[in-house]
């Protein structure tokens, strides 16, 4: 039995193609844990429909997601991949949540002050309740979808009682409020709920852009060579790290002063687990053009074999549904126990058998 394992959860939404820095913190965060954890991973399509999306585009990415960190080395044997709504409870969970959350807590999340201000809309610091909206594009609206994102998020995570949430630096503010809403809970109910604690990838690990290594490479950079994708063609990751921008000076050496370079090595040393002194050493002479292409062979051969496990997986869409499949079965039985019993605290009479 696995009950008494410890449990750790984490999700992603299906948004495309995985990055390097992704793979990175799969491998880390993931690969190594599941033998001593009770694993769940959520793929959160209900989190993707919080923005502008097209139907048949969340449909091909939800199961590319699956297969892609699959293909990475989320075991499926050692680990409960699921799709968040395959299993009843994530939107339940999170209504009652809505019910002990203030309004101004959701307001004052950076994210969601962040996405409300692409959509032209400025949230006031001094007033909860109100939006100024001047520049905001015709017709837009901050629907409130995107306020409930984190006590959905919020659900997930206590859905399943998790002991651990390994999340991006991103996250953390996000993972404190469900902290909060657990407590809360707890406090006027009574004791239901773990209080979950966020792992966070350490600082060393992230993979900065190519093209401005000031900046964390992300899918959203509006330079795409500034991303390397993990199903990249190994002769675009080629160009992509070729072409990356490096630092005045030709000495291979990691420091403050070289954030190109080291962002270089850094992801060097990722992909081959060797230190980045060791590397250091022996291009020690070298150009940057040698750096590059020893990076560049790195990452593919690191690369290929992903993406070869990648293109079997997802010809095999009977394979990965199974997985899924068996993901929600487990996700979901988990899942009714905690829901009922939050149920029962809340004072909603038993559903007569
Ligand atoms: N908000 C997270 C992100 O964008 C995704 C997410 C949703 C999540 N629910 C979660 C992460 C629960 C960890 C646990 O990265």
């Amino acid at each position: 039995m696995t009950e008494s394992k410890p449990v750790i959860l984490t999700c992603a939404q299906p948004t495309g193609q995985l990055t390097i820095g992704n793979f990175l913190g799969a491998v880390k965060n993931w690969a190594t844990m599941l033998d001593d954890h009770d694993c769940y991973f959520g793929i959160v399509d209900m989190h993707a429909i919080t923005v502008k999306y097209s139907p048949a585009e969340l449909r091909e990415n939800t199961l590319s997601c699956a297969a892609q960190y699959i293909a990475c080395g989320l075991d499926p044997k050692r680990s409960n991949i699921f799709v968040q709504s395959h299993v009843t409870g994530h939107t339940e969970l999170a209504w009652l949540l809505s019910c002990i959350t203030p309004i101004g807590e959701l307001q004052r999340m950076t994210q969601f002050k962040e996405k409300a201000a692409k959509l032209g809309f400025n949230v006031e610091e001094d007033n909860d309740l109100k939006f100024t909206h001047e520049g905001a594009r015709a017709g837009a609206s901050v629907n409130s979808g995107l306020l409930m994102y984190p006590v959905l998020m919020a659900a997930d995570i206590l859905l399943y009682n998790a002991d651990l949430v390994p999340v991006g630096n991103d996250q953390r503010q996000h993972l404190e409020l469900c902290r909060d809403l657990a407590q809360r809970f707890n406090h006027t109910y009574s004791d239901t709920f773990t209080i979950p604690k966020s792992f966070i990838s350490k600082q060393g690990a992230r993979v900065m852009a190519l093209q401005n290594p000031e900046r964390k490479m992300s899918k959203s950079d509006e330079n795409q060579s500034s991303t390397l994708y993990i199903l990249d063609d190994p002769s675009v990751l080629k160009k992509k790290i070729m072409s990356s921008v490096t630092d005045s000076g030709s000495k291979i050496v990691a420091s403050k002063e070289k954030p190109g370079v080291s962002n270089l090595l850094q992801i060097y040393s990722s992909m081959s687990g060797r230190s980045v002194p060791d590397i250091e050493s022996s291009l020690k002479g070298e150009g940057y053009g040698t750096l590059k292409k020893e990076v560049a062979d790195s990452v593919i051969s690191v690369l290929e074999p992903v993406q070869a496990k990648y293109k079997e997986l997802i010809d095999d869409k009977s394979y990965l549904e199974g997985v899924l499949r068996s993901g929600a079965e487990a996700a979901q039985q988990r899942a009714y126990k905690v829901l009922f019993k939050v149920y029962r605290k809340a004072g909603f009479v038993e559903r007569p058998r």
